[in-house]
Formats: structure tokens, sequence, C-alpha cells
């Protein structure tokens, strides 16, 4: 089969690019070889075409754990699409969504390292849908975390693609999960309810972020002098379709979106002490990997000062029309207004930290069994877990 011989064909190329991505640390630092896929030069020479790569999942609640599986599989490729499992099949096959199909897919659509969604697709991966991947949407490869992804009857949901030759996996990112964050909104509704929660249950983020993290999620390009840098700022906490929307309309008013993450300290006084869910570090990432989010203050101050806009050459500050936020009484932007910089931006999503733990709260039992099952099995994931590198 041709498709099959030019796939096959294209294997090392796929490598090498995505090795020299990643030690350049972006996502489009491959690009510099554009060598072709073929090496024949005679009219008959096949046409160049990317490697596109599929991935396929929930992504409720999506994380940067999700992200950095988006990333290193579009490393993998040339070009990423991703099925997004519809909210039937995910009640169905591992109970209730927290986030609903609509905003999952927009999540996914948002991040930065996805070229197409395909939308609906089962939660079971059968030949029959895999062969369409591979005919209908030119899929070369199916890409996967190195969890196992295992079908009710116990058997391998990728067994197919993998014994073809059409199967890759990529390193599950550890220490976060849809499990541990409904988890922890778990345990923050618990104690908004006045429950009392008990120390052990109470556990701290695992995931540790490293500096090469940081800089694979990042553009590795600093602010342009001559860009008109638009700032935005925030907590950030549990990344949804508010945010994405708000960097959205950043996005527009300017060539390069700055996001000030508030540092934990700041979002605790701020909403109280079951606050921030996700730390300023895990908050950062999921926004650089926005494809509306350019660049990221890590801890950023609430209040907007006369450094931090001359030291970015910030041009615009935007913040949602709704409550002004202050701090000891001052508009945490009145620098930004008084300087004729401000712009206050419809709040077009009502998406709050509150909002999404008020869902998981109000299917709490099912949450909980749910969630009871996924950590035994995460448990035993982290026991047997063997190294794996990343792309
Ligand atoms: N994934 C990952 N790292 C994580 C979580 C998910 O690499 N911490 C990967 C999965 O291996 C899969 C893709 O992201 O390839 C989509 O995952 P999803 O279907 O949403 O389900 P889960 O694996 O259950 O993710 P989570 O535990 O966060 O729900």
């Amino acid at each position: 089969m041709a498709h099959v011989f030019v796939a096959g064909a294209l294997v090392g190329y796929g490598v090498a690019r995505a090795r020299r991505r990643a030690r350049a640390g972006g996502d489009d630092a491959g690009d510099v070889d554009d060598a072709p896929r073929a090496t024949k030069t005679d009219d008959d020479a096949p046409k160049k075409r990317p490697i596109v790569v599929y991935m396929d999942g929930c992504f409720d609640t999506m994380h940067y754990g999700h992200a950095n599986a988006l990333r290193q599989a579009r490393a993998c490729g040339d070009k990423l699409l991703v099925g997004v499992v519809n909210d039937a099949e995910i009640r169905r096959c591992k109970g209730p969504p927290v986030c609903d199909e609509r905003e999952r897919v927009e999540a996914v659509e948002a991040c930065k390292w996805v070229d197409g969604v395909i939308t609906d697709v089962p939660y079971e991966v059968t030949d029959a849908f895999t062969d369409e991947l591979f005919a209908k949407h030119e899929v070369d490869y199916v890409i996967h975390g190195d969890d196992p992804c295992l079908l009710p009857d116990g058997s391998d949901a990728y067994a197919y693609p993998k014994r073809i030759g059409r199967y890759k996996e990529i390193k599950r990112t550890e220490g976060v999960s849809t499990t541990d964050i409904v988890g922890r909104l778990l345990r923050m509704g618990a104690r908004a309810a006045g429950e009392e929660v008990k120390e052990e249950e109470a556990k701290e983020a695992t995931f540790c972020t490293t500096s090469a993290r940081i800089a694979q999620f990042g553009t590795n390009a600093g602010v342009p002098t001559d860009a008109k840098v638009v700032y935005v700022h925030g907590a950030f906490d549990v990344f949804n379709r508010g945010h994405i929307d708000l960097l959205r309309q950043a996005k527009t008013r300017g060539d390069f979106v700055l996001v000030g993450v508030h540092a934990d300290a700041e979002v605790r006084a701020r909403r109280g002490a079951e606050h921030p869910v996700l730390n300023e570090k895990e908050r950062a990432l999921s926004v650089l990997a926005c494809r509306y989010a350019d660049e990221v203050v890590i801890g950023a101050p609430a209040m907007i000062t006369n450094d931090l806009l001359t030291t970015f050459n910030v041009k615009v500050v935007i913040a949602e029309d709704d409550e002004p936020y202050a701090v000891g009484g001052v508009d945490v932007n009145a620098l930004a207004a008084e300087r004729g910089l401000y712009e206050r931006v419809p709040r077009r999503h009502d998406c709050s930290v509150l909002g999404v733990a008020k869902r998981i709260m109000e299917n709490r039992a099912e949450f909980e069994a749910r969630n009871a099952r996924k950590t035994k099995s995460e448990s035993a994931y982290y026991a047997e877990k063997k190294h794996v590198a990343e792309s």
C-alpha cells in the first residue's frame, strides 16, 4: 500500500525532527530542517506530505499534563490532529465529565500544538475507527501516553496501530491528572461546606516544574522591542474557556500578549485559604500552552506598577468588565488607567474555580467513586512506572 510505504519511509525523518525540536525547546524549532520526505528527485517522486499524528482523549479539566502530551505528540510529526471523546462516551466508560464536550473541544483547540480537532470520537478505539483515521484523515501515527489504555474487556486499546507499526508512545506527565485536580476541588468543596479534611487527603501538588519544561512551553523569544505589548493578569486557576476567551481578546489588541500569573500568596489573600487549586508554576504552564499567550510573568503582583509597565514596554492593559479588583482600596489597574493604557473587555463566559468545584460537589458521590477507582489505578501506575524518554 502506497500510503503505508510513504509513512514507513518517513519514520527516521520524523524522529530526527522531533529530537531537533526538543533540543531547540520550541514547537516550531524543528522547522529549520525542511528536508523533503523522499529522496527521489524525478517527476514521479512522491509529493511531500506532512506526517500527520493523532492523539485522542477526554481532556477533562484540560491541564498542563494534557498540554505536554499534545506537545510531545506534535513533535512526533508535522501536523497534530486530536480526537475528543464525547460526553456520553465518557459518562459510559469513566463516569461524569467535569467539563462538557464544547468546553473540552475549546480547550484542546486553544492549545498551541494542536492543528485540528476531530469531535465525537469513540472512547473505545476500534480497528474500523483506526482505519478511518488512516484513510480519511491521512493519519500516519497514533500517539498515546505510556499509561496503559485498556478496553472494558481488558485488551489494549491501541493493539491494532501497534501491530502494524503505526503507534508511538510519549511520556505521561507525572504529578498531574484530572483525578488529581478533581480531588483538589473535592477537598476545596468539602472545606467550603465546613467539613474537616483529613491531612493525608490534602496532598500537595507533586509535579516538579523544571526550567526545561518552562522553556518547552514558552516561545523562547522574550518581548520583541517593537511589539505592541498587551498585559493581562489574574490567577488563571484551573484554566478554562473564560481564561481562553480573555487571552483571545488580548491577542486582538496587540502583537504580544504578556500574562501576569498572580503569586500563590496573592491569590490566597484575595480568594481565601483554599485557593489557588493549582500553584503558580502549574497555572503558568497552562497559560503558556494557550496559543493566545506569548509570555508569562510567574508570580506576578496584583498591583500594576510603573516598573512592570516600563520593564515590559506595556501598551495596553486589559481586564474583564466585572467587579474592579482592589488591594488596600486601590484598583489594581489604577496606574494603567491613569496612563490611558487601560481597557475593559466583556466577560463572555461565566466560569470560575468555584463554579467548577460546585459542579463536582453537585455530583459528589459519583466523582468520589470515580476518583477512588482512578486513584487506585494511578497508584498502581506509579508503583510500576519505568523511565520513558520524552520526545
Ligand atoms: N496524559 C498525559 N499526562 C497526564 C494526563 C494525560 O500525558 N498527566 C495523556 C494521556 O496519556 C492521553 C492524553 O493525555 O494520551 C489524553 O488523556 P485523557 O484521555 O484525558 O485521560 P487520562 O489519561 O485519564 O488523563 P487524566 O488522568 O488527566 O484524566
